[in-house]
């Protein structure tokens, strides 16, 4: 196998032959993503001819309104993936009747032979979440999940995994009893975002980061997750969900997995993922009164985000006037290993927020003595390190420099690296790696079930006391920072939130 974190550097890495099943085929995320992933990576000639995308959805469509579709969702096609299009199919029906997966048999059998896609399959559940597990059974009813020795069978599936523990073990469960965990690809699409991928570079590759990643250099973390965006038509499925199950319970998650696990014995999937389990398994685990001491949920009124006035999220389409869905979530978690005893780890993410910005920022600790009188040393801060993971990505450096002048005054400046300025590659969309990742056989940028059960439970019990009625929501004007509690909830230990 492959190792994912340097194979995409690889010359010439290229799927291997396959059709791509795509549930969920009319859907907003093929369009929106699926599709340009693919015109992006035909564009750059890593898939072969031997290549199919098979489209199941519900919407009343034949091949030729599928192929359209697929064409118009890349408005800057070459003629690579006008061609390519032309072998696209498309079946239609319901998940939950066997004629669906009658007809897509007898359709895959004869991709394989028009196209040579030599009986290997990704399944892709683009579909709403309550499909899942009908999807799965049904694949392996029909005989499509386990195939011969020789080929491949794989199912690509997107978050959520599931709405509480419960459900996501039930989930689990019926998928396992469909395809091996091995041919299981859960996506969280941040793993497949270049900067995230990035830490581990930072960390692993360079001698000057890792001596100080810990609790006698490090203050305390924060971990942003904000968007500018409020709901827009996903209000519906938004009030099942929340910023906590959306965005924490695996974004923020994974995130914090690779940014504070122990170096991996090998940068390979069990290596990596491995280590990810037990840093999530280090997470203190929150009673009741430290869910109400520690974490905040808000939601969004009616305000101005970039220059525009915007609703209430009880105002959005799809969304109950009396809502209690949190857009907002700010939480103090604690680590509980050698490492990381100690350090605050404050999250917080947002909808609605002034701008779209994801970062972890590490605050240090103070000099043991500053020989300056303090005076000159006002406008110096603690030193810190900032991963930009979106959207200006790079790392920026925060450290103490003497103004020019004849007084001694320090104040503390920035050291930049910048993507956009380093390198002349682009950087890929996530979807692009994650999609020839699952296609090529490498699962190390996608979810084990045991990471799944892990933020579940870490997850779990905010979620309840929430139920509970135990933190009330607090409100937060759009285009603000959030809630004023969760200014409290850092300022309660004399640190600052950062206004990225
Ligand atoms: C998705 C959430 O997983 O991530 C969305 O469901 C959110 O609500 C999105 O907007 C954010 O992704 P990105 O890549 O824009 O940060």
């Amino acid at each position: 196998m492959s190792n994912p974190l340097t194979a995409g550097m690889e010359l010439g890495r290229k799927a291997p032959p396959v059709a791509l099943v795509v549930f969920g085929a009319s859907g907003d995320l093929t369009s929106r993503k699926l599709l340009p992933a693919l015109a992006a990576l035909s564009r750059r000639r890593q898939l072969t001819d031997a290549f199919a995308v098979v489209g199941v959805a519900r919407s009343d469509m034949d091949d030729l309104a599928f192929r359209k579709l697929a064409a118009e969702a890349v408005p800057d096609a070459d003629p690579e993936w006008e061609e390519l299009v032309k072998g696209f199919r498309y079946v239609q029906g319901d998940y939950g009747h066997p004629d669906t997966f009658e007809a897509l048999h007898a359709v895959l059998d004869e991709v394989d032979e028009s196209r040579g896609t030599n009986g290997n399959r990704v399944f892709y559940l683009a579909t709403v979440p309550e499909q899942f597990g009908v999807v799965a059974a049904a694949l392996d009813k029909h005989g499509l999940a386990r195939l011969a020795p020789g080929h491949f069978g794989r199912l690509v599936i997107e978050k959520p995994f599931g709405h509480d523990p419960q459900s996501a073990a039930a989930l689990d469960a019926t998928i396992h009893s469909a395809f091996d965990e091995d041919s299981i690809y859960r996506i969280d699409h941040y793993l497949g975002k270049e900067t995230v991928q990035n830490v581990l570079a930072l960390r692993f590759a360079n001698a000057i980061f890792e001596p100080v990643w810990n609790r006698q250099y490090v203050d305390h973390i924060q971990v942003t997750v904000a968007e500018s965006l409020g709901v827009g038509h996903r209000g519906g499925f938004y009030e099942t969900a929340g910023a906590l199950r959306d965005i924490v319970q695996n974004h923020v998650m994974q995130v914090l997995g690779i940014t504070l696990m122990e170096p991996p014995a090998t940068v390979d999937a069990q290596g990596i993922r491995d280590e990810k389990v037990k840093l999530l398994k280090a997470i203190e685990i929150m009673d009741e009164d430290q869910v109400v001491t520690s974490s905040v949920r808000g939601q969004y009124d009616a305000g101005w985000v970039e220059g525009e006035p915007v609703i209430g999220y009880r105002q959005e389409e799809g969304v109950a006037p009396d809502s209690t869905t949190d857009t907002y979530v700010a939480m103090r978690l604690a680590v509980d290993n050698w490492r990381w005893a100690g350090v605050p780890i404050f999250i917080r993410t947002g909808k609605r927020l002034p701008k779209r910005v994801t970062e972890v920022a590490m605050s240090f600790e103070k000099v043991p003595h500053l020989p300056f009188a303090s005076a000159l040393t006002r406008d110096l801060e603690a030193n810190s390190l900032v991963v930009r993971i979106q959207p200006d990505e790079g790392v920026t450096v925060g450290f103490g420099a003497k103004v020019p002048g004849s007084e001694f005054r320090i104040r503390t400046v920035s050291m930049d690296f910048a993507y956009g300025a380093a390198f002349i590659e682009e950087s890929p969309d996530a979807y692009e790696r994650l999609l020839l990742d699952a296609m090529v056989g490498d699962p190390t940028l996608f979810i084990r079930s045991d990471e799944v059960e892990q933020s579940w439970k870490v997850v779990a019990p905010v979620l309840s006391a929430w139920e509970a009625g135990d933190v009330p929501v607090s409100r937060y004007e759009a285009g603000s920072w959030g809630p004023r509690q969760a200014d409290r909830l850092i300022e309660a230990g004399g640190r600052r939130w950062r206004r990225p």
